[in-house]
């Protein structure tokens, strides 16, 4: 083993699986991107106050997995555990809530939460997320339900289940809070478990120990308690996917990982991964902004989990082999010393006029060039020698059917041009 090694419970891809990490990640920003989002790229790292405020501490992100230091000036600064809570530091910062609402963003990167690593749970993991930030519309919680299962379907995933609940308003929820607090005032439970849930009594619905399953199995659900708006807002979301026929199951005891939810509340679970199978999630977040000093302004978002996706893409085997992973049209290879310097300026020009290409680098013998060409992946490959060089023509191979077919080096770029190929 080298000496070197990646910080634990990190991810991290290299080629040839990159190929299909890139390509989850594209699918699911290009489902935001049509539907009218627009990027916002933050900073991995935001004053530790803004996740305390704004995730909750009575989160097990905030409370035990945040990665926390003291930057040189001494001020607390903190790895974002997730994108949400940065979202909302920045509209508020710059005025963004100012514009025309509502404010649509799209967000793409890397993530960091002290877990106890296993497959599919990392310490720095990717999302690709959204917010949709400024009006309560029903209609938008529909959206960017769709926005995500969209995406998922457009990678060829079917082995997935939508959860949906409703965390009502506050007048819902404090109707609920009276008697949820009244029904474990009078359970037996450890000095912890209290503490949590006297910071968020729905915190004890999430706790995975089966004696806490077991006695909240009586415990009275958000979803009996909410007002008339937001019985009908909840009922028309119900309604949107119903009509665009996205299936969902309603999970009344759904508790989110994080304190700011409100309203509708979701997760995408894949049935074909283990115990980490959530693969996103998301909800309307009501107090949020006031909560970190900006207007008192509705939003709804999700991220969606792109290790995960990748996992359960495999696991399906949506990647078929028509699926190229090399972005490559043209591998040249040059027989002598000579003709490796006409080459690397032929390979210059090609990519000049936007034509993709590599070459053989190296002395190596042409069988070995030719594997080089082999797991370039590229769609052609050419042998350049002094024939070549003094008759101004090549013999340009199709790699996957193996034909070859005369072309003057001077048409290369007109044949390789991907509207005329
Ligand atoms: P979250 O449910 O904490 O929500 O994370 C979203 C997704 O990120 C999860 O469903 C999962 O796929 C992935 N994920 C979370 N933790 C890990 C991990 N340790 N390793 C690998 N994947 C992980 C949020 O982060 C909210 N900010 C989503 C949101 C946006 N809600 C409203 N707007």
């Amino acid at each position: 083993m080298r000496e070197l090694q990646a910080p634990k419970g990190v991810s991290e891809y290299f080629p040839p699986r990159s190929y299909y990490f890139e390509f989850v990640r594209q699918t699911l920003i290009d489902s935001a991107k049509i539907s009218g989002y627009q990027l916002m790229e933050l900073p991995v790292f935001e004053d530790t106050e803004l996740f305390r405020r704004g995730v909750g501490e009575s989160t097990d992100v905030v409370s035990k997995e945040m990665y926390t230091f003291d930057d040189r000036g001494g001020r607390s600064l903190t790895l974002r555990p997730e994108g949400t809570a940065g979202v909302m530091r920045s509209v508020i910062e710059h005025n963004l809530d100012k514009l025309a609402l509502p404010i649509k963003v799209w967000y793409s990167g890397a993530f960091f939460r002290a877990e106890r690593p296993q497959a599919g749970r990392y310490r720095q993991f990717y999302q690709v997320g959204i917010e949709a930030i400024g009006l309560p519309d029903p209609e938008i919680d529909f959206e960017v339900i769709a926005i995500a299962d969209r995406a998922f379907k457009s990678l060829g995933l079917k082995s997935y289940r939508l959860d949906i609940t409703s965390l009502g308003d506050a007048q819902s929820r404090a109707s609920h809070r009276i008697d949820l607090v009244e029904f474990i005032s009078k359970l037996n439970l450890d000095e912890a478990t209290r503490a949590r849930s006297e910071i968020n009594p729905l915190r004890l619905f999430d706790d995975k120990r089966e004696e806490i399953i077991a006695i909240m199995a009586d415990a009275p659900l958000l979803l009996n308690y909410l007002s008339k708006e937001s019985k009908e807002s909840f009922a028309k979301v119900q309604e949107l996917l119903a009509r665009a026929k996205i299936d969902y199951v309603i999970n009344p005891r759904m508790v989110r990982g994080l304190d700011y939810y409100t309203g509708t509340t979701f997760e995408f679970v894949s049935e074909k991964l283990g115990a980490q199978s959530g693969i996103g999630g998301g909800g309307r977040y009501d107090g949020l902004m006031a909560e970190l000093g900006g207007d008192d302004l509705s939003g709804i978002g999700f991220g969606l989990g792109v290790d995960r996706i990748l996992l359960a893409c495999e696991a399906e085997g949506v990647f078929d082999s028509t699926l190229n992973n090399s972005e490559l049209s043209l591998f040249l290879i040059a027989l002598g010393p000579e003709e490796k310097v006409f080459v690397s300026v032929l390979l210059n020009d090609l990519r000049d006029s936007g034509i993709s290409c590599d070459m053989a680098y190296g002395d190596r013998s042409l069988k070995g060039a030719m594997k080089s060409a082999d797991r370039s992946g590229a769609r052609y490959s050419l042998v350049i020698g002094p024939d070549e060089i003094s008759s101004g023509n090549v013999l340009l191979k199709e790699m996957r059917s193996g034909e070859s077919k005369e072309v003057r080096i001077a048409s290369l770029i007109e044949f390789l041009t991907p509207s005329n190929s």
